[in-house]
């Protein structure tokens, strides 16, 4: 029965009805199901209704000589409403078992749904936690735009990425960004392997078996899709910024020379990032960089995001660290929202840029107007292609329109209020939502308000806009 129909029933029969409720249920609240997925405009059926994760406990075992996986999740989370089942996104491996609270629980598997039947119903507000053992050699996924995400294994070891559905394949969750919760991810690896996530590594320990066992530990907020584990034969160095933030790079020893020159920068580039946006929102930063061939793209995974090899251009570094403050702590509501996350890296690439003597903002923002490929590329295209609020599918999430045309956005507000009122709105925004969730109409209604400027005509032209503006 749905709670949420008695309120508009008069008061005697919503006694009679509850009295009714109760004696068929013994006294138990009674739930329902869950929703099976949170209704994203481009992947409906990623996350789940019903509940919001507080924390995942992910303890994993990987063997990088057989591919194998053996993981074991403990997920708190609390009840939104009374549930009498509730389902976590999983995609292939064998569930071995699922508890609640500690007692066995039922549970079944249809495509990427895995639901759980808790022996008791949860009460809305209640705070449960679900325990998973599963194992199996993950399968990553590909991507509506034919790129590859989830669990990647490569010659040595293997990496795990998420964006945007791909954690599915490692672990099971509710997996959509607008569900954040803080992490301890461990990781047991062969002696000589190693093995790292997101946070700070608060143990190395030698277990049986000739295995090293790493704990990670993220303590903010972060979504499922920024979620990273990695396996492999780094080289590990350590540093500390001067506002105190601790660096860990993992480099695969053939990429460590060409990635010397780039990662040394990102001290200066966080601290640079701390002043145009507000203070770096993590405790910890740094690097993973993968063995060339693995993956074809750079991912901003939180405090450690991951490259594709050496990231010779200095300009992809500053994008993943950018990604720390918009994307990371300030997370899209849906993966409509993209351009929030894609647009202001980019515009952080502009502005660094700017500030190191390289072209303007407006020098890049005139490139892509005009189609002055000297500057930037693949201007014409992106005007042929969909204005950055609005990519038409799952597969132009990550396509040039949302990075170009949505810094371009931001350009354009800039234009209209000038430096001071926009470094200060870009600040608020950062700091108002930090370690949250915003969408696109929250943004544009911010920035109205912060500036006190109407910019009706930027988000009609700019952001929803199909064609180039004259
Ligand atoms: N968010 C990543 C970045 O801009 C790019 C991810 C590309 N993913 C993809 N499926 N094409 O750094
Ligand atoms: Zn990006």
């Amino acid at each position: 029965m749905d709670h949420r129909a008695l309120p508009r029933l008069a008061a005697p029969a919503v006694a009679a009805l509850l009295a009714v409720t109760t004696a068929c249920t013994g006294g138990t609240v009674q739930g329902r199901p869950g929703a099976s997925g949170l209704r994203d405009p481009y992947f409906p059926k990623a996350g789940n209704g019903g509940y919001q994760v507080e924390h995942y406990a992910l303890d994993l075992d990987y063997d990088p000589t057989d591919g194998v996986l053996h993981g074991r999740a403990v997920i708190t989370a609390r009840a939104e409403q009374g549930l009498s089942s509730f389902n976590l996104d999983l995609s292939g491996l064998r569930v071995e078992d699922v508890s609640v609270d500690g007692e066995g629980a039922r549970f079944n598997r249809t495509g990427n749904e895995l639901t759980v039947r808790p022996s008791d119903d949860l009460k809305k507000g209640q705070v449960f936690r679900t325990e998973v053992g599963y194992s199996g050699r993950p399968k990553a996924l590909t991507d509506a735009d034919g790129s590859k995400e989830g669990w990647i294994a490569g010659e040595d070891g293997a990496v795990g990425v998420g964006e945007p559905v791909g954690s599915m394949t490692w672990f099971p969750g509710n997996h959509h960004p607008s569900d954040k919760a803080s992490y301890d991810i461990t990781i047991t690896v062969p002696h000589g392997y190693e093995a790292v996530s997101n946070g700070e590594l608060k143990s190395r320990t030698e277990v049986t078996g000739g295995r090293t066992r790493f704990a990670w530990h993220n303590p903010e907020p972060m979504a499922s899709y920024l979620a990273t584990a990695v396996v492999g034969p780094y080289k590990v160095t350590t540093g500390r910024t001067p506002s105190g933030v601790s660096l860990y790079n993992a480099v695969s020893p053939q990429e460590a020379a060409a990635s010397e020159r780039s990662l040394a920068r990102q001290s200066e580039m966080l601290e640079w990032g701390s002043r145009r946006f507000g203070p770096y929102p993590f405790g910890t930063a740094g690097a993973v960089v993968l063995p060339a061939g693995t993956l074809d793209y750079a991912l901003e995974t939180q405090t450690k995001p991951v490259y594709p090899g050496a990231p010779e251009d200095e300009a992809l570094v500053l994008h993943e660290l950018s990604h720390q403050w918009f994307g990371n702590s300030v997370s899209p509501k849906t993966w409509k929202d993209m351009w929030l996350n894609e647009g202001f890296a980019t515009y952080a690439e502009w502005l660094w840029d700017e500030d190191h003597g390289g072209p303007t903002a407006q020098a890049h923002f005139d490139a892509l107007l005009t189609g002055d490929t000297d500057v930037d590329e693949a201007a014409d295209s992106d005007w042929a292609a969909f204005p950055p609020a609005d990519p038409p599918g799952p597969q132009d999430i990550s396509a040039s329109p949302v990075y170009q045309r949505g810094a371009m956005v931001l350009h354009r507000i800039r234009q209209e209020v000038g430096d001071e009122k926009f470094f200060a709105m870009v600040r608020g925004w950062a700091a108002d939502h930090r370690h949250g969730n915003a969408s696109t109409a929250d943004f544009t209604a911010y920035a109205q308000e912060k500036t006190g400027h109407d910019l009706k005509k930027v988000w009609d032209v700019w952001l929803y806009g199909k064609d180039r503006p004259k």
